[in-house]
């Protein structure tokens, strides 16, 4: 399997994402997960990862990261998210505690104990890795790839032109978008058409305990989207883990994408050069088109396997 570590601010759909990726032991060995400032904050969105965790009873070790931005003040999602950053269900305590070590030492010590290069998957805002590879730059070698999401080509979700996980932390994005390192983006581009519906949550709450649960996850999340006028449900975050498993479900392009942090109107956008002779050498698979069908069936057989069926 391969071998991964998620970052992540708990978070409907990074939940969903981590059960996606918990589901699949035989591709994605989940070697931690780490925590940020996001959706929530810190505290909150940690024990959210944590009561994840415990409800499917795996015994995956999360550090604590980032509270904040490089810059400036922590936004959070809370419109969106709610109070506990996972509003919803009613979860059990969890029967897990984070681990002693920050979030950048953790990573530090799997990327640099590990045989295999580590693939990051990040869902949150950036600070964490940024913070990682900006104080120990040569472990930049060793991460195999990043599978993220974060960004949009075409839009924005929180101003016109930046997504949220960007747009909190602008700077952290940019260092991550310019390290190097190969990235695959999971933007609003494709994340939006990753959308699940009314009759499909339905569905879920048919089924066991797992898909009962993230049924409710995505009754609230529903809520604020609908206020926003959709009528699906992007499953933003699982995005970043689906193209793991099968990438082969995904359209995409090679270009080079970075971040604007100071613009008006900008600050925050993800910023792809799509001319036919660009200046400089693609640094990320974006992600433009995906099998929605494929997806949502690979979404429901996932949360079978974690009920057991
Ligand atoms: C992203 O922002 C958060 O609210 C979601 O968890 C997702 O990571 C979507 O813009
Ligand atoms: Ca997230």
């Amino acid at each position: 399997p391969t071998p991964i570590i998620i970052d992540c601010d708990p978070g409907h759909d990074d939940a969903i994402a981590i059960l996606l990726a918990l589901a699949h032991p035989e591709q994605l060995e989940i070697r931690g997960i780490t925590t940020v400032g996001g959706n929530q904050i810190l505290d909150k969105i940690t024990d959210n990862a944590l009561k994840v965790l415990s409800f499917v009873n795996a015994d995956i070790p999360v550090a604590k990261g980032a509270v904040g931005p490089l810059l400036g003040k922590l936004v959070t999602g809370a419109e969106a998210h709610g109070e506990s950053g996972m509003d919803g269900p009613a979860l059990p305590a969890s029967k897990f505690k984070p681990v002693d070590q920050g979030a950048v030492e953790f990573m530090l010590d799997i990327i640099r104990s590990s045989e295999e290069k580590i693939t990051l998957v990040p869902m949150a805002p950036l600070t964490n890795i940024a913070l990682l590879i900006t104080a120990y730059p040569e472990v930049k070698e060793r991460i195999e790839k990043i599978s993220l999401m974060g960004g949009g080509l075409a839009y924005g979700n929180v101003t016109v032109t930046a997504e949220f996980n960007i747009y909190v932390d602008p700077e952290a994005a940019r260092i991550v978008y310019e390290s190097g390192i190969p990235i695959v983006m999971s933007g609003l581009d494709v994340t939006d058409q990753a959308a699940i519906f009314e009759d499909e949550i339905l569905e879920l709450k048919r089924r066991g305990p797992v898909s009962v649960m993230v049924g409710e996850l995505l009754d609230f999340y529903s809520i604020y989207g609908k206020k926003m006028g959709y009528v699906g449900n992007a499953l933003h975050d699982p995005c970043a883990v689906a193209w793991l498993l099968h990438p082969e479900l995904f359209e995409s392009q090679h270009l080079y994408v970075t971040v604007e942090t100071e613009g008006k109107l900008t600050r925050g956008m993800t910023v792809a050069d799509r001319r036919k002779k660009p200046d400089r050498a693609a640094n990320t698979e974006v992600l433009l088109g995906i099998d929605r069908e494929a997806f949502m069936k690979l979404l429901f057989d996932s949360l079978d396997r974690l009920d057991g069926e």
